[in-house]
């Protein structure tokens, strides 16, 4: 498909002819405590596309995703949570599983589109910083189309994480500082040695590769868009993404207006949600919370996201730290569903909101990531029982004990 790049700050244009990653002219202008200038936007030549309502993700994909049966990403289902619908009285409250994705969480959807970027390309390696998970989605679509992946991960990222980027054959490099430490030591890395930069909105198509979900929402929904998603946010590219995706849908004719989109930040964490609530789009001190893929002082995707916010008509929720971890546990003990923090706080979001929201409403929460992925988080609060004598008057007695 024929696209080009636009800047979202200046609006200069710029040709989709090679790799592009900030607008030269506005990403100099970076102020220091400020959300990063220049992110690119790729504008598509929609004319060609099928107004049948027909459409597929690789229908809005500016690469060919090659052989995707080699990296199954996205197309990942649609759960309806019955007991919790029961329980907060929202008939059509549905959870998209991205947790079921090949590496275990949403990055692999923009990690499939920049593999097929370097392929395009001539590429062979891609190098990436990461709080854990993107790394980890990188190294695995690296794994399955041959490509060599370069991680530059903060060292307290979740051994999990750490350990699956290994696996699948990463070279990792566990830094002794920051996540923007990592991130600025990745785009020194490709700016020297070559290669393509996988960065979260550094890269316009990780937006790309992100707003397959909407597409999967939309004709999961019968060719609608629900009324209402809720979106763990740090760097805000998976919102994003989502956005970027049903705006396509939008300015495709195929639906005639947006889905209100909740930013869900962790308190310790919401740089985007006070630049929304402040207008101002200042980075935070210091971001901390127990959802470590949410933990973001300075987010990358933020001026994106903000505009993401006013077009939908969303708005940001902000919930603690405890409510996360409740989150976390009530998903998986009322709907089977295993979500790792920065995924439990969607739901939390949903929860915190719950009390003022149309009971008819069509609500999405994205599980974005496995629980697998970060085990030390559950601490004192769940633990494997001790062993019981095998007789079954001793399981009874365990049993009934509760
Ligand atoms: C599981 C999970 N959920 C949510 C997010 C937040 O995405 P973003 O940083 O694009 O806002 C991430 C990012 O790493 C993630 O891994």
């Amino acid at each position: 498909m024929e696209y080009r790049y636009r800047c979202l700050d200046c609006g200069r244009e710029y040709p989709g002819d090679r790799v592009r990653y900030l607008c030269p002219s506005c990403s100099f202008e970076r102020l220091p405590g400020k959300f990063a200038r220049g992110l690119l936007e790729v504008i598509l030549d929609l004319d060609g596309l099928p107004k049948s309502g027909e459409i597929t993700p690789q229908d809005l994909f500016v690469y060919r995703i090659p052989d995707p049966s080699a990296f199954p990403a996205g197309n990942t289902p649609l759960a309806s949570p019955r007991t919790l619908s029961r329980e907060y009285g929202f008939a059509e409250l549905y959870c998209k599983l991205d947790s079921h994705n090949p590496s275990g969480s949403y990055k692999d959807r923009a990690s499939q589109l920049i593999a097929a970027q370097a392929l395009h390309f001539g590429e062979d390696t891609v190098a990436v910083s990461s709080t854990g998970n993107a790394g980890s989605a990188m190294a695995c679509a690296g794994a399955a189309y041959g490509l060599k992946t370069v991680l530059f991960v903060p060292e307290t990222a979740p051994k999990n994480k750490l350990m699956q980027s290994v696996l699948y054959g990463a070279q990792v490099l566990p830094i002794r500082g920051s996540y923007d430490e990592a991130f600025a030591l990745s785009i020194a890395f490709t700016e020297t040695q070559g290669g393509i930069n996988r960065n979260t909105a550094y890269n316009p198509m990780t937006v790309e590769g992100k707003k397959s979900c909407a597409v999967e929402l939309y004709r999961q929904f019968g060719r609608r868009a629900p009324d209402i998603i809720y979106i763990p946010t740090g760097d805000g590219v998976i919102y994003s993404g989502i956005y970027k995706g049903f705006r396509d849908l939008r300015d495709a004719g195929l639906i005639s207006s947006l889905p209100k989109l909740v930013c869900v930040q962790a308190e310790g964490s919401c740089a985007v949600s006070r630049a929304w609530r402040s207008g101002g789009v200042a980075d935070i001190p210091e971001a901390r919370t127990v959802a470590d893929s949410i933990s973001v002082a300075s987010p990358a995707g933020g001026r994106y996201a903000l505009k993401g916010l006013a077009d939908s008509r969303g708005w940001c929720t902000v919930i603690t730290d405890e409510a996360i971890l409740a989150a976390q546990l009530e998903l998986s003990r009322k709907a089977g569903i295993f979500a790792e923090p920065a995924a439990a706080a969607a739901w939390a979001g949903f929860v915190h909101d719950a009390p003022k929201l149309e009971k008819d409403a069509v609500i999405t929460v994205l599980i974005t990531g496995i629980g697998f992925k970060d085990m030390d988080v559950f601490g004192g609060r769940a633990a494997v029982p001790e062993p019981v004598e095998p007789s079954l008057e001793a399981c009874l007695e365990r049993i009934t004990r509760g």
